[in-house]
């Protein structure tokens, strides 16, 4: 069977973590916590702005943050350094796996989306620079309805966009939120355990398959 693929980019993709190396020049052996609080709060960001019917893009989470982060850990930026940090987050490196799994699928036949809470343009120069642009079909991202992951709205919005189904469309994520979000609204979903410590949330609805790499995921969805 052919499907619909929809990839989550950060964290799934494109390695988030590629900010560490500009976070370690400016902050030392805070880098790693910084790096973290600073993810965990996107997010947070992202979830309350939902809950509030307060869309704003991404990026406004992403830089808000960066800001919440400065002062937790009383790291006086300069405005050139800010600007530094928040331009790594827009060329971030893909996952060593993800180039050739998405190749793969694609010669399979399956069509493949980039589906992300980044707006489009960031999601676009974010493939460019990782040389993955050319192997999508297209992307998708919820600021065309202005909700962000994991509202239900989202995954149907994926499903009208790109004219798939429930049943004939998955979810591909590392982040647990977002499978939890997409097989809660009816979709199938692979969590993509980017490492051994992951933990996946206990809520009892679970990943419809668990992978280490896209490569592992062709041979799933033929099952
Ligand atoms: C996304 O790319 C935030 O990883 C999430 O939508």
């Amino acid at each position: 069977m052919k499907y619909t693929l929809a990839f989550d980019v950060y964290g799934t993709l494109i390695d988030t973590t590629g900010v560490y190396d500009t976070l370690k020049d400016l902050v030392g052996k805070d880098a790693k916590a910084f790096m973290d609080t600073w993810r965990s709060k996107q997010l947070e960001y992202s979830f309350r702005r939902g809950l509030m019917n307060k869309y704003a893009y991404f990026s406004v989470c992403t830089s808000d943050a960066l800001a919440y982060c400065c002062k937790v850990f009383k790291s006086d930026f300069s405005a050139a350094q800010k600007d530094a940090l928040l331009v790594t987050y827009t060329v971030l490196p893909s996952f060593p796996d993800v180039k050739g799994g998405l190749q793969g699928l694609k010669k399979s036949g399956h069509k493949l989306y980039a589906f992300s809470n980044g707006s489009s343009d960031a999601i676009t120069n974010l493939l460019i620079n990782a040389d993955l642009y050319e192997l999508f079909d297209g992307i998708v991202s919820v600021e065309d309805i202005q909700v962000f992951k994991p509202s239900p709205l989202v995954y149907k919005h994926f499903n009208k966009e790109t004219n798939s189904t429930k049943t004939d469309s998955w979810l591909i994520s590392s982040n647990p939120f977002d499978v939890i979000g997409a097989v809660s609204y009816g979709m199938r979903s692979a969590w993509v355990q980017r490492s051994e410590d992951s933990i996946f949330d206990p809520w009892g609805i679970e990943p419809t398959t668990i992978i280490k790499g896209l490569d592992e995921l062709s041979s799933e969805l033929n099952n």
